[in-house]
């Protein structure tokens, strides 16, 4: 499983595409971390509407968080936001994208992840950060 997430980790930055139809958090200053939600490796659906990347902490270029953001799937107005950061030393907040309660689920023992129907940016916006 570790070796999953680096290898999504390390996958992510070139999936980072232009801008895709309809997405409501769209814009200039985003399009750089819209994700392709047609292709992520491994996943044989369209994941929808989402954002990844590296941002930098301050000004010190050698420290940054990973993050993917999920937009709510729900269309009312809200602007609350999860931000999920997964406890534990060395623990990838992508194990509660993955393994927990994200779009995308990787269960154990399949060679592929579904989509999950019980996803928390059903009901939330939602970021996991690492
Ligand atoms: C997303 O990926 C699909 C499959 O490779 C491709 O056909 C489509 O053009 C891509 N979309 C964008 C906006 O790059
Ligand atoms: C980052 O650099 C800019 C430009 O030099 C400066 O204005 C800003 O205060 C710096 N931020 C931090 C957190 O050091």
């Amino acid at each position: 499983m570790y070796q999953q997430m680096q290898l999504i980790t390390f996958l992510l930055p070139f999936l980072l595409l232009g801008c895709t139809e309809a997405s409501r958090f769209s814009t200039s200053n985003t399009a750089k971390f819209v994700v392709n939600g047609s292709f992520i490796p491994d996943v044989s659906f369209e994941a929808g509407e989402s954002y990844a990347g590296i941002l930098p902490l301050g000004n010190d270029t050698n420290s940054n968080l990973f993050f993917w953001f999920w937009p709510n799937t729900d269309h009312t107005p809200r602007e609350e936001i999860v931000i999920w950061l997964n406890g534990g030393l060395g623990c990838s907040s992508l194990g509660g994208l993955l393994k927990e309660h994200g779009a995308i689920l990787w269960p154990s023992g399949l060679p592929a992840l579904v989509r999950n129907p019980w996803s928390w940016h059903h009901i939330s916006n939602i970021v996991y950060i690492d």
